[in-house]
């Protein structure tokens, strides 16, 4: 069995994770090869990956795009692990920004630019696919909007069209982005990148904003099978959105989806963990102040002058004083997805966040990392000016994350709506249970009161409130029962979602 897998980032590469597909696109196609499968994975260079060392060139490959045309580098990277590694790049996909390899549009603006470099790096799919040059292909598995043009190119493009041989695969890793771009009239819209792509069928256009094109509509109406990463988000993203609930649901797509499930093309296989990797032993909670304080002198280089500060000098405080006896750690996106639980509230002072920092015993601190949208940096940071058991460190690094998944007590995730999650598996295997919020993956993979704790919620306001319950009576545990505690560690570190099983399911029911 043949398979290509097209992708946005892969954690194979130094810096090549921002987020969970970079982990999913790491671990899968070795697993798969395990099973047999040949797989190819092919990904975008952002004029980074293409210039490592271990990089060879293969050479350029002319591409119609925005009425010329483009000539885009091809190269291979052996990645040791049975699986070929693509990379296309062009100036074109160029990072903008330190610290940003490849998304950059503000949330006032997304897809603004990126699109037109996903576009690009789809079209140059299309056009390797027109030259054989991945061989006879049974499957082309397109991961998240970055990929879905694909399913858009092949069906519709005339140059494509005939290239629509192999079975399509789209896995849903988070519905909330789109990649919703006008038909024309813009720089970054379809007619401009492709002018002559032909009549513009309703099933790829979206459907809330008028004269757009949704790629991800368009791959769901498009592709054999979608694929998300959980069982549970799979049920929620059929149901309408309730802003007002919290309820992110469908995203608008919740109809298309529900087709997609009558037609016997939906299906959820969760993600898995790399489990060989398990940290050895906790770290005291000197070396965690140490690695807190390297990443942050790194960033400090670059943005956020006034949030560093404050960091370095609440580590510098914290050295200074006794060892805590709890540590409560949080590692994620900056986001609404991620935070808005936690910022329910009126004020930065009432928020759920500052409620359970002000009920925190004496000697327990919370540590935050992650960045990402500007209103929730500044949450983060304005709490942290008034709490001084909390530390927040804002950037991504992955010695810290690393560390704060080994070092913490207790790891917060209190996600509105989370598709798989890779955060609570990371901390679970290392012995630290999790406070989630029983959605989607998080409650798949959690069980509440065994290996973590669950909480609910009807609406924001009392998804706040059950959230700073279900911490204090995790607190209470911690403290006033150990032994019971030390129970749900054990058992939150043998729970096991080996990519090895999981490729198994793959085999059954995507790839069939
Ligand atoms: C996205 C989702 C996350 C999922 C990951 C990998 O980042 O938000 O829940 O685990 O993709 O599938």
């Amino acid at each position: 069995m043949n398979i290509l897998m097209v992708a946005a980032e892969n954690g194979t590469l130094p810096g090549g994770k921002v987020g969970g597909i970079g982990d999913v696109v790491r671990d899968l196609p070795p697993a798969l090869a395990a099973t047999g499968a040949s797989i190819q994975v092919v990904m975008p260079g952002y004029q980074v990956f293409s210039k490592l060392e271990q990089a060879e060139l293969v050479g350029h490959l002319d591409v119609p795009f925005g009425g010329t045309v483009e000539t885009v580098t091809l190269v291979k990277i052996d990645t040791g692990n049975g699986v070929d590694l693509w990379i296309i790049d062009s100036p074109l996909l160029a990072p903008q920004g330190a610290g940003r390899v490849y998304c950059h549009d503000p949330d006032s603006q997304p897809f603004a630019t990126d699109a037109t470099k996903f576009a690009l790096f789809s079209a140059a799919v299309c056009e390797l696919l027109l030259h054989r040059h991945f061989g006879v292909l049974d499957f082309v598995h397109l991961h998240d909007w970055h990929a879905a043009f694909v399913a858009m190119l092949l069906r519709y493009h005339s140059r494509y069209q005939a290239e629509r041989t192999q079975r399509l695969v789209y896995t849903i890793h988070n519905l909330a982005l789109q990649g919703i771009r006008p038909v024309d009239g813009n720089p970054s819209a379809l007619k401009t990148w492709f002018p002559d792509f032909g009549a513009v069928d309703h099933q790829i256009m979206d459907l809330r904003y008028p004269d757009c094109i949704n790629p991800v509509r368009a791959a769901i109406n498009l592709c054999d099978t979608i694929h998300t990463v959980s069982p549970s988000y799979i049920l929620e993203i059929q149901e309408p959105t309730n802003e007002k609930l919290g309820f992110y649901g469908g995203e608008g797509l919740d109809r298309d989806l529900r087709a997609a499930a009558a037609e016997d093309r939906l299906v959820g296989v969760l993600n898995g963990c790399d489990y060989a990797d398990t940290p050895k032993k906790i770290p005291s909670w000197k070396r965690m102040l140490a690695v807190a304080e390297q990443a942050v002198t790194a960033w400090s280089l670059a943005e956020a002058a006034d949030v560093h500060t404050l960091a370095l000098s609440r580590i510098a405080k914290w050295k200074s004083q006794p060892s805590p006896t709890c540590v409560l750690t949080s590692v994620g996106r900056a986001t609404d997805q991620k935070l808005r639980i936690l910022r329910e509230g009126l004020t930065p002072q009432t928020s759920s966040l500052a409620q359970i920092l002000n009920q925190l015993p004496p000697d327990a601190k919370l540590i935050m990392t992650g960045s990402g949208d500007a209103a929730y940096e500044t949450f983060l940071f304005e709490t942290a000016k008034t709490h001084d058991n909390f530390l927040f460190l804002r950037g991504y690094s992955e010695a810290l994350g690393t560390i704060l998944y080994a070092g913490g007590d207790l790891f917060l995730m209190p996600s509105s709506f989370e598709p798989c999650g890779i955060s609570q598996l990371l901390a679970m295997r290392a012995g630290q249970p999790v406070v989630a919020h029983a959605v989607g993956g998080l409650r798949d993979t959690i069980i509440d009161n065994e290996t973590g704790f669950l909480f609910n919620g009807a609406n924001p306001r009392a998804q706040s409130l059950e959230l700073v319950g279900t911490v204090a009576y995790a607190m209470e545990l911690f403290y006033m029962n150990p032994s019971r505690y030390r129970l749900i560690r054990e058992a939150a570190s043998k729970v096991r979602f080996e990519w090895s099983k999981i490729a198994k399911q793959y085999r059954q029911s995507i790839y069939v």
